[in-house]
């Protein structure tokens, strides 16, 4: 059987994620930040696939202790029942801040949620993605274009502009796709960007107010549903010819000049020393 986690998958696209897998009969292996989020969404798919084999698992993405516990558990869960494979990984999760936050371990939420989370749970994955040639996908986004790495102040300390954050957040996304196929070109695991499109999802209502909040609620409107999105995360995974780097509705998507070989073993070393590993 087939194996895939998810991450953000309680709800919107990565809910629409499972979806579509379940209904392949892939084993599902959802990640949600509460017990309760988590409970709702395992009950709601089992009920909707009988017999599918759908676990959740809890993991607040803020905390890189969480993460490396998230880690060890799927690790267990896939060894144990799943001959140690897994065959794609999506790091999906993802936030909105109105204002500026810090995590638990000091660093900037929406950087800290979008980009280091993924980098750190996709290194704890790595032994078991390497056994089946599996495939690393993250949720990037068309907002990442005409944007740059503010490497000077990355958590953006000194002038925090929540529409700034999210944009660098959605182009280190792709910035790791990019230097994970370069480290890992022998290893036969293979990493995308993916652009889901305008979704009509909550995100931007969580944790904001006023007019993000407002502007959210009235341009998501325009949105494709999250299972029409979903259909690219599985085109992805399972054609056997996605050699490109970031893909879209519409097949293989163009992206920043930004995303080059250099900004991309910057932000690495720079992700490898604030999570504390030798990725
Ligand atoms: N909607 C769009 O138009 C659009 C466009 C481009 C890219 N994206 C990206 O698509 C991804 C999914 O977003 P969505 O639109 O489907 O919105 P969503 O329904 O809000 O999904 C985001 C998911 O991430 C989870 N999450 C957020 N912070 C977390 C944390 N600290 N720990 C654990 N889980 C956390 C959320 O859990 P809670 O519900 O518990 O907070 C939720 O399940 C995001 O990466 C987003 O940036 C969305």
């Amino acid at each position: 059987m087939k194996t895939i986690v998810i991450t953000g998958a309680t709800s919107g696209i990565g809910y629409a994620v499972c979806r579509a897998f379940a209904q392949m009969r892939w084993a599902v292996l959802g990640v949600g930040r509460s017990e309760a989020t988590c409970g709702a969404a395992e009950r709601k798919l089992r009920e909707e696939f009988p017999g599918a084999d759908i676990r959740f698992f809890p993991c607040e993405l803020s905390k890189q202790t969480e993460i490396i516990r998230l880690g060890e558990t799927l690790t267990k869960t896939l060894r144990d029942d799943f001959g140690g494979r897994l065959d794609a990984l999506v790091n999906n999760a993802g936030c909105v801040r109105n204002y500026y936050t810090t995590t638990e371990d000091g660093y900037e939420t929406v950087f800290a949620v979008n980009h280091l989370a993924a980098f750190l749970l996709t290194e704890q994955l790595l032994p078991a993605l390497v056994e089946a040639g599996g495939r690393v996908l993250v949720t990037s986004s068309q907002s990442h274009l005409g944007t740059k790495v503010r490497w000077g102040d990355v958590m953006l300390t000194r002038r925090y502009r929540p529409l700034f954050a999210y944009k660098q957040s959605k182009l280190c996304n792709l910035l790791f796709a990019q230097e994970f196929n370069r480290r890992f070109a022998q290893s036969g695991v293979r990493c995308y960007g993916i652009d889901p499109g305008l979704v009509n999802t909550g995100i931007g209502e969580k944790n904001t107010s006023g007019v993000v909040k407002l502007f959210w609620r009235f341009h998501k409107r325009r949105g494709v549903s999250a299972d029409t999105s979903a259909k690219t995360y599985a085109h992805v995974i399972t054609s056997d010819d996605a050699d490109s780097l970031y893909y879209g509705q519409r097949g293989p998507q163009r992206f920043s000049r930004q995303v080059n070989g250099e900004n991309a073993k910057r932000l690495w070393a720079l992700s490898d020393r604030l999570c504390g590993t030798s990725f």
